[in-house]
């Protein structure tokens, strides 16, 4: 299970401050736990098995195993909550058995579209267009790029047959499945992008990838039942929304997600998603970054230690010591045998202990001890962050579940293509 320690020198708020503020968040919890009649239409997570049961988990083993026996390439067309938990798992734990998972309908790059086909040059490939409101401009061009590349490529049937549709029931999605003979697995219509993780829109790519979503599902359902019981003064997640809340109110416009294992990379994305169209609006919110160290240390640790007090600092510190590498002397006189004998793991401890203590005299850290990078604590991750972001929205008195905010550019994009 995740623990999470907080660790400020300054000591900005007391244990009885905490304390008080947990108690007054009791009811944001009792709401979250119970779920809200005004988001009926968002809360299909918070059930875990609603949309990642057994039934649903044998339909995407069904379909993955298929696509990793005919083809040598996957590609996951979509954008933001339509593709980030599965790149975030994949890109951290794929071991490439599978085929190659190509990413599209998140840009609107010539370039990185003409590089994205020629990773498919001379190889089968499927694509899963995922999208829930199929108006998306990102996926919608991709799929239609990659529709024409399957149809230059195979036979109309077979080409149809490599096409799968993550779209809701009664979309136009849907009907293009129906009229074209291509699979269509629903997109949860009570569930919004970002909240998907546990559903065919994760669940689906990261199979394909060989991804344990067995242990994945495990993780985020053990997780929901520690988030829906206890007392509230054991409540992780309301433990962080309350912190959180509280350093915003002290200030810090920023919180800081930052961890030593590059794994998290393509997490991060997914985790900025989340925050950021969840809780920035109305003028309100924290804005959420991230920092990969050791190497970052060379570039925002000035500013972290040294400039503006803009942030907090979230770390996700992995326990397990999963891969071993010894610094061995080869004799050359290069002023680095204080390494001699010493593990890459151990190193790395050392220079996340001293990152945080060297930013706790700045600024408030929290530490989030993740037992292990696997499939299980992903989905851990997963439940917790989304659960918490729940209860911090609704402490910071908005809507986590809206994002009126991206419509504003949109307006003025499809003016500008004539839609
Ligand atoms: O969290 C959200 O709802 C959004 O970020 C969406 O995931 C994103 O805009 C993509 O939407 P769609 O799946 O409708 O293309």
């Amino acid at each position: 299970m995740l623990k999470l320690s907080i660790r400020d020198q300054r000591a900005l708020v007391g244990e009885a401050e905490l304390t008080a503020a947990i108690r007054d968040g009791v009811p944001a919890l009792q709401l979250a736990q119970a779920g809200e009649e005004r988001y009926a239409d968002s809360q299909g997570w918070l059930n875990v098995d609603e949309w990642a049961g057994e039934e649903i988990l044998a339909n995407i083993e069904r379909i993955a195993s298929h696509i990793r026996e005919t083809c040598d390439a996957f590609v996951l067309i979509g954008v933001g909550g339509s593709n980030n938990a599965a790149r975030a798992v994949i890109e951290a734990l794929a071991d490439g058995s599978g085929p190659e998972i190509v990413y599209a309908g998140n840009t609107l790059s010539a370039n990185a579209m003409n590089r994205m086909l020629k990773k498919l040059e001379g190889k089968h490939f499927a694509i899963d267009c995922i999208a829930k409101n199929f108006e998306t401009l990102e996926p919608g061009a991709s799929f239609r790029v990659l529709r024409r590349e399957l149809a230059a490529r195979y036979s109309p049937e077979e080409a149809a047959s490599r096409i799968i549709c993550t779209g809701t029931y009664g979309s136009s999605l849907e009907e293009l499945c129906k009229t074209e003979g291509y699979t269509f697995v629903p997109f949860p219509t009570n569930v919004g992008g970002r909240y998907t993780a546990m559903t065919y829109v994760g669940l689906l790519p990261m199979a394909v990838a060989g991804i344990d979503i067995r242990a994945l599902v495990r993780g985020a359902s053990d997780m929901e039942t520690a988030l829906h019981t206890g007392a509230p003064e054991d409540n992780l997640a309301l433990r962080y929304a309350v912190l959180r809340n509280l350093y915003y109110q002290r200030g810090y416009k920023l919180e800081l997600l930052a961890s030593f294992e590059p794994q998290f990379r393509w997490f991060y994305k997914w985790w900025v998603q989340l925050f950021a169209e969840s809780e920035g609006k109305d003028g309100k919110g924290l804005f959420p970054v991230t920092a990969e160290f050791s190497e970052e240390l060379h570039a925002v640790g000035q500013y972290i230690q040294d400039g503006a007090p803009l942030m907090f600092e979230t770390f996700l510190d992995v326990e397990a010591r999963q891969d071993s590498l010894v610094v061995m002397p080869d004799g050359k006189a290069d002023y680095f045998d204080y390494l001699n004998g010493k593990d890459f793991y151990d190193i790395n401890k050392a220079a996340f202990s001293a990152t945080v203590t060297a930013h706790s005299e700045k600024l408030p850290c929290l530490i989030f001890d993740v037992p292990a990078l696997d499939a299980y604590n992903f989905g851990q991750l997963f439940y917790f962050f989304q659960f918490a972001c729940y209860i911090s929205g609704s402490l910071l008195g908005i809507d986590p579940f809206n994002q009126p905010g991206v419509e504003a550019y949109k307006g003025w994009m499809f003016k500008a293509l004539g839609k």
